[in-house]
């Protein structure tokens, strides 16, 4: 939308400084072993980039995208795998990583599909969590910033397909 109105929420050089962290707290984790690295397209595909960018563990990328069919914004319960990940993960150390847990469904739905291909370890990093919108209780293992609520674009996150390229985050106030 033209007339979107906004306020920047993350600017780039905090989302650096988080990402750096969140990238150190993983290399740590995965010390030693190789991840499968699974991001969640569209939205998680900026996050993804800058994060693999920083791990000092090696680790080998995949794309799933999921849709949910349902109100335009938000996910409604019925969720789809639209393109699976290419890589076998059984065995393998799992890393999803996604733009953003807000009613839970999304990511729940895929790590129960995930976990019935035996990975060896499945774990989230999601960018940003809006805890007070669960519908379904869901941890994500990694949070690189958490809100209450509210609807943000930029750094991969979208508004009807648009604002995805903006680099930093930004809450909508005109909706
Ligand atoms: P879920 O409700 O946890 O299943 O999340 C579904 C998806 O909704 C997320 O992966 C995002 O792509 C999208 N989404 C939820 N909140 C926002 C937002 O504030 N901005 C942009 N996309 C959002």
């Amino acid at each position: 939308m033209e007339d979107m109105q906004k306020e920047i929420l993350f600017s780039r050089d905090a989302i650096n400084q988080r990402i750096s962290e969140i990238a150190a707290d993983i290399s740590r984790d995965y010390a030693g072993k190789e991840l499968v690295v699974v991001g969640v397209l569209k939205g998680a595909f900026v996050f993804m980039a800058d994060l693999i960018r920083r791990l000092q563990t090696p680790c080998v990328i995949d794309f799933a995208r999921v849709a949910s069919y349902g109100s335009g914004s938000t996910s409604s319960g019925q969720i789809v795998i639209t393109k699976d990940i290419e890589i076998q993960i059984k065995d393998r150390d799992v890393l999803i990583v996604e733009d953003i847990v807000d009613t839970g469904l999304t990511l729940s739905h895929l790590v129960r599909v995930f976990r019935e291909r035996g990975p060896h370890s499945l774990k989230v990093c999601a960018f940003m969590d809006k805890r007070l919108r669960r519908k379904v209780a869901f941890e994500a293992d990694y949070v690189g910033f958490t809100i209450d609520d509210g609807f943000v674009v930029g750094y991969g996150l979208d508004f009807n397909e648009r604002a995805r390229y903006f680099p930093d985050v930004y809450i909508v106030t005109n909706l």
